[in-house]
Formats: C-alpha cells, sequence, structure tokens
C-alpha cells in the first residue's frame, strides 16, 4: 500500500513524483525555447498555484524573456451568469508583445477561457497557454493550450502549488485524493 497524507480532513497519496514533474517542465522548456527563438517572450503566471510550476520552468527557458505574477480574483456575478473571473495585476503592456500564460492546471477551462479573451482584447502580438497539468474530461467549454504538462484524470489533486483550502501547495510531488 503507498503511504498516505492527511491535509485537512482529506486523505491523498503520490500520484506523480518529483523528478518526473520536473523532467516533464524542462521538456516544455525546451519546445518553448524553439518555439520563441529570436522573440521575446512576456510569461504571465497566474498566481498562487504556479508559483512552483513558473520557477522551476523558468530555470530551462534560455530564450531571452521577462515574466511577472499575476491573480485572478472569481466573485458570483448573479446567479444566472454565474462566476466572472477579473486579472488583478497586470501593469506590463501587453500590446504586441508574445504572451504565455503560465497556469497550474486547467480544469473545466472556463477560468482560462476569461483570462484569454481579457488578454487578447489587449492585443497581444500572440498569446499561448503553458498549463502543468489538464483534465480533459472536466472540460466545459473547447479551448487551445499549446503546452500541457500532464493529461490527468478527473481527480482532486494537491502538492506541487495546488492546494487544498489553503494546504498542500509546498508538496513536491502532486498527490491524489484517494
Ligand atoms: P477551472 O476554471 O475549472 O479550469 O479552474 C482552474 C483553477 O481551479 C486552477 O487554477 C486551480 O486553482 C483550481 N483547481 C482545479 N482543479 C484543481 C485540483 O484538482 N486541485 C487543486 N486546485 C484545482
Amino acid at each position: 500500500m503507498k503511504p498516505t497524507i492527511q491535509v485537512h480532513d482529506k486523505h491523498f497519496e503520490v500520484f506523480i513524483e518529483k523528478s518526473v514533474i520536473e523532467n516533464r517542465i524542462n521538456e516544455l522548456a525546451q519546445r518553448i525555447n524553439l518555439d520563441y527563438t529570436a522573440k521575446r517572450p512576456l510569461f504571465l503566471a497566474i498566481l498562487n498555484g504556479s508559483f512552483m510550476f513558473a520557477a522551476e520552468l523558468m530555470k530551462s527557458i534560455t530564450v531571452a524573456c521577462e515574466i511577472t505574477f499575476l491573480r485572478v480574483s472569481s466573485y458570483q456575478a448573479t446567479e444566472s451568469s454565474g462566476k466572472v473571473h477579473q486579472i488583478l495585476g497586470l501593469l506590463e503592456n501587453i500590446k504586441d508583445r508574445d504572451v504565455i500564460v503560465v497556469e497550474d492546471i486547467v480544469d473545466t477551462g472556463l477560468t482560462m477561457v476569461e483570462i484569454k479573451q481579457q488578454l487578447l482584447a489587449q492585443q497581444p502580438a500572440s498569446l499561448s497557454v503553458v498549463t502543468l497539468f489538464q483534465k480533459p474530461e472536466a472540460l466545459k467549454q473547447p479551448i487551445d493550450i499549446e503546452y500541457v504538462g500532464f493529461e490527468i484524470e478527473n481527480k482532486f489533486v494537491l502538492g506541487y502549488g495546488l492546494d487544498y483550502d489553503g494546504l498542500g501547495r509546498n508538496l513536491g510531488d502532486l498527490y491524489v485524493l484517494c
């Protein structure tokens, strides 16, 4: 039996080890280096969840680049329109820039669809997304994601930046609910 950890009221077991995650991040970085040769991309890392992924990714990016960190606020607008996500903290002018959004996980995809719409309105030269994890079965809207680290099943995960009610972001391995 795999060892488990308890976070709040739930038990989790190791799902993807840190070394496997970091090898994959390095592969993603090499693809980005090739695709952005002679460009100067601006990485927009979405807090809080992507802090660990963004840090690891940047260590293997060799093209000249910039990085900045954003938050996405989520609030209930009305019952019918549902949640609205708003980008907070984008001080850079992204017009005519090659922008790469760095996200921890794409679940329903609703957050990323809205982020992309709001960024596209500011007319970047190009816009792509790199996400460490994606749950294809959970997707509620079709969305193009250029760089996906791992496609995972539709189960709750934590670690490597992802939290369960505030805890677990510091775990180096990715854990799944058992
Ligand atoms: P989406 O709008 O449903 O794609 O939600 C994306 C956000 O939900 C991510 O940026 C995470 O913060 C959070 N999230 C989705 N799935 C998980 C999970 O399995 N564990 C922890 N957070 C998750």
